[in-house]
């Protein structure tokens, strides 16, 4: 497990950078925290350290944006919307967590039954201004994926 107290955006936004260098093909990671915690911040900064240069949007209406970056596919998903687990096998979700692509979840909680288990936990909780973070893996590949971060 590694935590840290993220001062502002710009650390958010870096400390999501450092995520992104060890993160593996395959690999499912649950944005979890309450609203306005941080999760699609921690997000944008997965996708910058993934080398995506564009604009990265809250997924909250979409449900999901892609990003075919050079060396993967990531999905950003945000299933605060979702009522009911089943509107996201209706939706064709579930297969998009089987593959090499790399998907980041906000409310994954909404699909429980539904999404397989996460290989990392990344946590978001507020500290007065700030936010502490806390990273977790689930999963052998969660393992794989944390190795070098501090
Ligand atoms: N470390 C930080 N300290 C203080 N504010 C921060 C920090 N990181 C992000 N923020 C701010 O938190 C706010 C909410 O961020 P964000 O939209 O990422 O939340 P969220 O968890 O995705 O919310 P939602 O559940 O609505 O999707 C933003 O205004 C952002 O600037
Ligand atoms: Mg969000």
């Amino acid at each position: 497990m590694v935590t840290k107290t993220l001062h502002n955006e710009e650390e958010t936004l870096l400390f999501g950078e450092e995520i992104a260098k060890g993160l593996k093909a395959g690999a499912f990671c649950s944005l979890e925290g309450s609203l306005g915690a941080g999760k699609t911040c921690i997000s944008r900064g997965i996708l910058r350290g993934m080398g995506h240069k564009g604009h990265v949007k809250s997924p909250t209406y979409p449900l999901l944006e892609i990003y075919n970056l050079d060396t993967s596919t990531i999905y950003h998903f945000d299933f605060y919307r979702i009522t009911n687990p089943m509107e996201i096998l209706d939706a064709g979700f579930r297969e998009m967590f089987s593959g090499t692509s790399i998907c980041l979840v906000e409310w994954a909680n909404k699909g429980e039954g539904v999404l397989p288990t996460p290989d990392i936990t990344i946590s978001l909780t507020f500290n007065q201004n700030s936010r502490n973070v806390s990273v977790n893996a689930i999963s052998q590949l969660g393992q794989q994926c944390l190795e070098g971060l501090a």
